[in-house]
Formats: structure tokens, sequence, C-alpha cells
């Protein structure tokens, strides 16, 4: 398919992360404006969290309404129909967010048993939607995305996810220093997915993750010509805790400079 054309749940998806989107950046307007006070930001950016995640629930529902959900902030949703399950972050890149970094993102996949069959990726500052459904590609406001094609590692960039109880982080980074490449933490695991996708990134690795943080990213990915496994190199899995990604071409060169 040389065109973009949105299968019918991605554009249920996607009207459900707009929708959720609006007071996710009139709440971030007003973070940046500093009209929060520091001891209460914590319980407002749960709210906005909490809040965004029930708007996508309820329109999701009302379109697939015997459908489950796995989700970050709520307990799973086991409904009438639980071969079909929604996944939803409503807010990747919390940090970010809470910081006024406009690097977050909603993120919903959409599982069929075991497999996931589509996702989408909506960053609401930059307006950046990605989307993707098994055998259509990997596209971003209707451009087809690639990998890239980089192979050589002084000129790529490697997205890692350095959070505060990742210590396997340190060991990987050490390692992968005695190779010449760049790293970048930009703390949206989701959205450095997409930047794989998109060819931005070269490759991405990160330890400790949930399935909500990753699932609409790695089918992007594969539909974009990356790869997909364990950062120990195992194959990955819905319940794997931790991810790597790449344009397939530097894929084995990574897993090794980060095993060495
Ligand atoms: P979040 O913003 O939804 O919490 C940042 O390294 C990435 O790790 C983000 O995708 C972030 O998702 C995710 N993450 C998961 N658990 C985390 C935690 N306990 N602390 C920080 N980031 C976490
Ligand atoms: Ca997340």
């Amino acid at each position: 398919m040389s065109v973009s054309q949105q299968t019918p749940v991605i554009n249920i998806m996607e009207k459900a992360a707009r929708i959720a989107s609006k007071k996710i950046i009139r709440d971030f307007g007003e973070l940046e404006k500093l009209q929060v006070s520091s001891k209460s930001l914590g319980d407002f950016v749960t709210n906005t969290d909490i809040y965004a995640e029930k708007s996508i629930i309820e329109t999701l529902s009302y379109h697939y309404p015997d459908y489950s959900f796995i989700t970050e902030e709520s307990e799973n949703i086991i409904n009438k129909d639980n071969n079909n399950t929604f996944v939803i972050d409503p807010i990747d890149g919390t940090k970010n967010f809470i910081h006024g970094i406009p690097q977050f993102c909603i993120s919903i996949a959409k599982l069929t048993l075991n497999e996931i069959t589509d996702g989408i990726i909506l960053n609401p500052i930059s307006n950046e939607f990605y989307w993707t459904s098994k055998g259509q590609g990997a596209w971003m406001n209707n451009q087809r995305l690639r990998v890239s094609n980089r192979k050589i590692l002084s000129e790529c960039l490697v997205g890692t996810g350095i959070s505060q109880k990742n210590t396997n982080i340190l060991n990987n980074i050490k390692n992968l220093k005695e190779y010449p490449t760049t790293l970048r933490n930009m703390g949206s695991a989701a959205l450095d997915l997409a930047f794989v996708a998109a060819g931005k990134l070269d490759a991405f690795w990160e330890n400790d993750l949930n399935l909500w943080d990753v699932a609409a990213g790695v089918l992007l990915v594969i539909e974009a010509g990356g790869t997909i496994s364990e950062p120990e190199g195992n194959k990955w899995l819905l319940g794997s805790k931790s991810i790597m990604a790449s344009n397939s071409l530097i894929h084995d060169i990574i897993l090794g400079a980060l095993r060495n």
C-alpha cells in the first residue's frame, strides 16, 4: 500500500487519543505557566493521567463494548471478549510531561489473542500521529515509515532509558562505550520505538518496561522493516520486561556490545 489507508480500528483508536489529548494539552499548558504549585504537582499529573485513561477507555468501549483492556493506571478489565484487548498508556513520558518537555505521547495497541495487530502513538504537542496495522506498514501523518539504513556505528544514534531502578543499564552503557556510537535518553519508550520505525534512531534498548510502554511501538518497528528482540538476544514476548529494537542492520552488533 503506498497511500495511507487507516483501518477502522485505527480510526477509533485515533479518535480516542485525540479526544483525550485535549485535556493533556490543556494541562501541559498549565504546567508550563507554572500555575501548579510543586506540592500539588504529583496529584495534578496523576489526575491528567487517570482522566486521559478513562476517556480513552470510554471512547474505545463505546465502539467495541466487549473488548478487554490492559492499562497503566487501572486494573485490567476482562470483558466478554478476552481474545481482543486494547493496551493503553495514557501518557508515556510522564517525567517529561511534568518537566514541561514536549516528548511524551499517548500509546494504544490492539491485541488479538497474543498478537499485536494494531498500534497508534500520538504526540499531542508536536501533533505527530503514528499508526500501524499488521501487514499495512507503519505510518506517520500520511507518510510511510522505513527504518534507517545506517550500519556504521559512528554514524548511528542509539536510544535508551535510564531509570532509577534500572541497575543493569550502567553495565550496558559501560560495555557499549567501547563502540563508537552516540546515545540518547529521551524519556518515552513508546516514542523511542516510533523514532526507530521512522529511521531517526538506529536502535533502542531499555530494561524494566511494561507492555503498555512498548506494544504499539513494537509493531511500528516491525512494519517499518526493523527487528525486535530482548537485549539478551531472546525472542521478545508480550510478557518481556526489556526490549531491543533496531533497523535490523546493526541488531547483532548492538546485542553483542550490550553483553560484551
Ligand atoms: P511512563 O512515562 O509512562 O512512566 C522512561 O525511561 C520510560 O520508562 C518511559 O516510557 C516510562 O513510562 C517508562 N517507565 C516505566 N516504569 C517506570 C518507572 N518506574 N520510572 C520511570 N520510567 C518508567
Ligand atoms: Ca509508559
